[in-house]
């Protein structure tokens, strides 16, 4: 018999015990009438004492066990297991099986983070040496002497400025990624036409384009207003990461296109470049903090390697979706979504 309430089990104990008595007595002489009362007289004593033993022994016991865990599980005192069912003992272990689980979830949970932070910290201090290395490097160089040569002391100069502008930024990404990882940049949203917000952010990155013989265009047929209700200044932050990434990753003399696509309830925004492209299986970490391709390329071109993760997280925290496709040698396409605007 699987998982017998207590009444059955006392009711078992009880008759066979009042059986064995019985037959015993019959046995030892004993009428048959007086066998039978002997046996109704021991049935009903031991049922209820059986029962009562249960019931005290461990019904009351377990009771508390089950409220202990129930509370450490609400993290609060309850009223909850008060009214325990006939059937304490299969509940209490279903309690505690589910309760084994839910630990089990939080600490692995807790481990995954902890594996998360020393990642990042690693991470952080490995980014940050680079620029202050080569910057120690070029600064001793100076002072070793190349100062005071005209033909290099300017060169040196420059490159110095260059990795603190490096540092500056990635500086500048780790306290926005933070930020927004802990939710303390909130989305303010507003509704404007984000047709007219992208040629703004294409004339912010004119120079850079056209120095890779880049143009930057809106896609055919696209080339009208489309209002989103959206917080403007974090996605001008989206559009110009993305922009960047399509010159920085995209081949001399190519283009960039930015397309609207109206999605019903949403405006899906695409931003393509016909450059190197990602294979496949770099794409599903593509959003990873620090994670690049190629890292000597991305901080040859001044790259954090947080970009993405940024703009992801941009885009989560309206709610909306943003993706990547992409075919090496091809090129590659960011869309990502924003809610419609109802006034313009
Ligand atoms: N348009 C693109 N084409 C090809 N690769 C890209 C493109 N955008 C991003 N990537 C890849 O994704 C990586 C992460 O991008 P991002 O987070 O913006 O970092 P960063 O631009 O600082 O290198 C880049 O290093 C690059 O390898
Ligand atoms: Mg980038």
């Amino acid at each position: 018999m699987k998982n017998p309430k207590p009444t059955t089990i006392a009711l078992l104990l009880a008759g066979s015990i009042a059986f064995l008595a019985g037959i015993g007595g019959l046995i030892l002489g004993l009428k048959v009438l007086n066998a039978l009362a002997l046996y109704v007289a021991l049935f009903v004593l031991s049922y209820f004492i059986i029962y009562n033993f249960m019931q005290v022994f461990i019904y009351r016991k377990i009771k508390l066990i089950y409220k202990s865990i129930h509370n450490l599980k609400l993290g609060k005192d309850s009223a909850y297991g008060e009214h325990l069912s006939d059937d304490p003992v299969n509940e209490v272990e279903k309690e505690v099986t589910d309760w084994a689980k839910s630990k089990r979830r939080e600490i692995d949970e807790l481990k995954r983070m902890e594996q998360f932070r020393k990642e990042f910290l690693a991470n952080v201090s490995h980014e940050l040496k680079t620029p202050l290395f080569s910057l120690q490097g070029y600064i001793h160089t100076l002072l070793d002497g190349a100062l005071e040569d005209e033909k290099v002391n300017r060169m040196f100069l420059e490159k110095s400025s260059n990795s603190l502008e490096r540092l500056c930024s990635l500086v500048d990404d780790l306290s926005e990624i933070t930020q927004l990882e802990r939710g303390e940049i909130s989305i303010m949203p507003e509704p404007f036409d984000i047709n007219k917000l992208t040629k703004e952010v294409f004339d912010a990155m004119e120079s850079k384009a056209e120095s890779k013989g880049i143009k930057l265009h809106i896609k055919k047929g696209t080339d009208s207003s489309f209002f989103v209700f959206a917080d403007k200044e974090r996605i001008r932050q989206v559009l110009t990461n993305l922009v960047d990434n399509s010159i920085k990753y995209g081949k001399t003399n190519g283009e960039t296109t930015v397309g609207f696509y109206d999605m019903d309830e949403n405006i899906l925004i695409e931003v393509s470049d016909n450059g190197l492209g990602i294979s496949e299986e770099h794409l599903p970490r593509l959003f990873e903090r620090f994670y690049r391709i190629d890292k000597h390329r991305s901080r040859e071109v001044g790259g954090t390697g947080l970009g993405l993760a940024i703009v992801k997280h941009i885009v989560e925290a309206h709610k909306q979706i943003i993706n990547v496709r992409s075919t090496q040698g091809i090129g590659s396409t960011f869309g990502f979504t924003m809610k419609k605007s109802k006034e313009k």
